[in-house]
């Protein structure tokens, strides 16, 4: 059952070209426009929402935090993203013009639950972005769309990370849709470039060898940092998160711009830090603002590690280990970036001879608060 594979979080990382396109199947017509008649709340209501909160724990959590980059951007409506633990207890403002977004794989969570329970009570409209079909979470949702993930059995959420990405961008651009933001040209061309996302993160797990071979000469290293900025930020704290789970390392992601503010001094000789770089088109400032990080940790003796777009020739010079990937417009590259961080997570696990597909202490889906 694990198709050759020696765990099934192998598998699932390959299956993961397939789960995005699944993900976008039968939700484009052939005008190019998003279809999702699933999403049964009425454009009328859509239309009226003035605040999107959205709730998740973990690695839906930082799906749900990407998505807040996309959601303002081509919705233009103010976006939220809590810890669906944190999110009743702060008594947060709510109305029957928010809408709330439940993101789970098992759709079992019982923080999330609570928080759209809590929603609900409130008056708001819950859609529920679930990997399980007839779930909790959906079943007293408003309205769901599904994940094509299929099954996922690893502890590890991997490949229901990808499709709650691309459910996340189909619900923002069809937000944008209904609404007639003024992306309207935009959102055609990114649903375009959406449908070409399954190709390229295939193209990444074809050159993943290079990311194995250095993870196994990490294996006796005690902490790995993780640095992103935008929508690389939540990939780095994914990255360190999947490197906790599966490898019990001292893992940390963050901010690359909060650096200055205090992380830049665990930065010591030969310490291993991950750092996502955004595209060097479009958001170039972030870019190069990044490029100096870089410099300024390797000049501290940090070993970096930087995942970059193909051809990003500024910063090269500063990687000690380079791992490319496809040119995608901004806001989708956590969708080809997050691949190189799941390989080198499991990998690392493997050569610290840990039990990948059941890390200790952790259980698939956590139904208790
Ligand atoms: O089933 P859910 O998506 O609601 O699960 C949420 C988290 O428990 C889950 O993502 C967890 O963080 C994973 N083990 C991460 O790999």
């Amino acid at each position: 059952e694990k198709g050759g594979y020696d765990y099934f979080m192998l598998k699932e990382i390959a299956e993961q070209p397939k789960a995005v396109a699944d993900t976008l199947l039968g939700r484009i017509d052939v005008a190019g426009n998003l279809t999702l008649d699933e999403v049964r709340i009425p454009a009328s209501v859509l239309r009226e929402v003035d605040k999107v909160v959205i709730v998740a724990c973990g690695t839906a959590y930082h799906a749900g935090m990407i998505a807040k980059y996309a959601i303002e951007h081509w919705t233009r409506i103010p976006c939220e993203t809590e810890l669906a633990s944190e999110f009743r207890y702060r008594d947060p403002i709510l109305d029957r013009r928010t809408l709330v977004i439940a993101i789970s794989q098992s759709g079992e969570t019982m923080d999330t639950l609570m928080a759209l329970r809590h929603a609900r009570e409130q008056g708001a409209k819950v859609l529920a972005i679930c990997n399980t079909n007839g779930s909790t979470i959906p079943r007293e949702s408003d309205a769901v769309l599904y994940t094509h993930a299929g099954p996922e059995v690893a502890v590890a959420s991997t490949k229901a990370f990808l499709t709650q990405l691309v459910a996340c961008y189909l619900v923002a651009l069809y937000l944008g849709q209904v609404r007639g933001t003024k992306w309207g040209d935009e959102i055609q061309s990114v649903i375009r470039e959406l449908s070409e996302m399954g190709t390229q993160v295939e193209q990444v797990l074809e050159t993943m060898e290079p990311v194995r071979e250095l993870a196994r000469t990490l294996a006796d290293k005690n902490t790995v940092l993780f640095l992103g900025r935008h929508v690389g930020y939540p990939v780095a704290l994914e990255g360190a998160l999947k490197l906790k789970e599966l490898a019990y390392m001292h893992a940390e992601g963050f901010a690359a711009g909060e650096l200055k503010h205090g992380p830049i001094a665990l930065i010591e000789e030969d310490l291993p830090v991950v750092v996502v770089v955004p595209s060097p088109r479009g958001r170039s400032v972030l870019h190069d603002k990044i490029v100096s990080n870089i410099q300024e940790i390797r000049a501290r003796g940090a070993r970096t590690i930087v995942i970059a777009e193909r051809g990003d020739e500024a910063v090269a010079p500063y990687a000690d280990h380079l791992i490319e990937i496809p040119v995608t417009p901004t806001l989708l590259q956590p969708l080809v970036a997050t691949v190189p961080l799941q390989v080198f997570a499991c990998e690392l696990a493997t050569a610290r001879g840990n039990e990948v597909d059941q890390p200790r202490n952790l259980a698939k889906s956590v139904t208790v608060e």
